[in-house]
């Protein structure tokens, strides 16, 4: 039987802009195209797992504005539930300014996280039965810091798995690692959590024994060109990155976290389920934008088998 999963994280909304070369510091350049949408790191991860097949539940926060709508008439259309979708009276939808560089496929990212940074402890007790409820919840670091830890304690108090994405890069403290059950950083992420400089497996294996010694039970770190690795106390492995042909890298991180927990709930092991995210998020870049280009289940399953079946 599947596992349920909440989400709780950001809903942004993405305006992105497409320039043949990012600008450096005070350097104006002119782009080709123009795009708003839906983003956040909660929200697309969210939308990735359901496409994905999952049983997800997404709490998240917007502003009373028409950004906002942009959330909720898109959950909507997915057939995803909205009951978790607070409104914020008076701070507006956050918002993500993002550029893409058309030739490389790389992005610079500027998060506004407004209503979703915003998260009272009246909303997180209204979440309390549905985060007790979950066998997964996924998490992220968009939203309030206050509001993250007093989910981290009230799913760890249920004994639900803790999945913590720790993205955009941030320190936490040593008391809200010890209790999150797998971590999954892309190595600028962990190597601001552990200290330790990621160049290669050995740099990898050695920042997930950091994390597993200060209370996380297994660890997967994201290696761009590299593919992505995972340890837990029985063995380390490094998969490596699938290739396609990328036109907008926004959003990878998201839909390989999607992916993974969508396997996860199905009860696959770790390396099973890192196999599944590297699927994901490979199929994700070869389309524009961030929730939009979470792909199918029947799309996954398609490469799954091509590359590892
Ligand atoms: O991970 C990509 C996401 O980061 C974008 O959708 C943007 O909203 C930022 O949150």
């Amino acid at each position: 039987m599947k596992k349920k999963v909440v989400v709780f994280g950001s809903f942004v909304v993405d305006l992105t802009g497409r320039t043949p070369r990012l600008p450096i510091p005070g350097e104006t350049v002119m782009g080709s195209s123009f795009a708003m949408g839906p983003g956040g790191k909660g929200s697309n991860q969210a939308v990735a797992a359901h496409r994905a097949g999952a049983d997800i539940t997404l709490v998240t926060k917007v502003g009373r504005d028409v950004f906002g709508t942009v959330a909720t008439d898109f959950y909507k259309k997915e057939g995803m539930d909205t009951s978790y979708v607070f409104e914020d009276e008076k701070k507006e939808t956050g918002c993500a300014l993002i550029s893409v560089d058309e030739n490389t496929a790389q992005n610079e990212i500027v998060v506004i996280s407004g209503a979703c940074g915003n998260i009272t402890s009246e909303d997180v007790e209204r979440s309390r039965s549905l985060i007790e409820s979950a066998g997964i919840l996924l998490l992220q670091l968009e939203i309030n810091f206050d509001a993250l830890c007093k989910v981290v304690e009230i799913a760890h108090g249920a004994g639900v798995t803790i999945v913590l994405n720790p993205a955009p890069a941030a320190q936490l403290p040593d008391d809200v690692l010890r209790r999150i059950d797998i971590v999954t950083p892309n190595e600028t992420e962990a190597q601001v959590l552990t200290g330790v400089k990621i160049e290669n497996q050995a740099d990898a294996e050695r920042a997930a024994k950091v994390f597993m010694d200060k209370g996380v039970k297994e660890v997967v770190i994201t290696l761009g060109s590299l593919g992505a690795f995972a340890m837990n106390q029985e063995k380390s492995e490094l998969v490596k990155r699938l290739s396609v042909e990328a036109i907008d890298t926004t959003g990878a991180g998201d839909a390989f976290n999607g992916g993974f927990v969508m396997a996860l709930a199905e009860g696959k092991d770790l390396f099973t389920a890192l196999r599944y995210g590297n699927v994901t998020g490979a199929l994700s870049v070869t389309k524009l934008g961030t929730a939009p280009s979470m792909p199918l289940r029947e799309d996954i399953d398609a490469m799954y088998e091509k590359a590892y079946g």
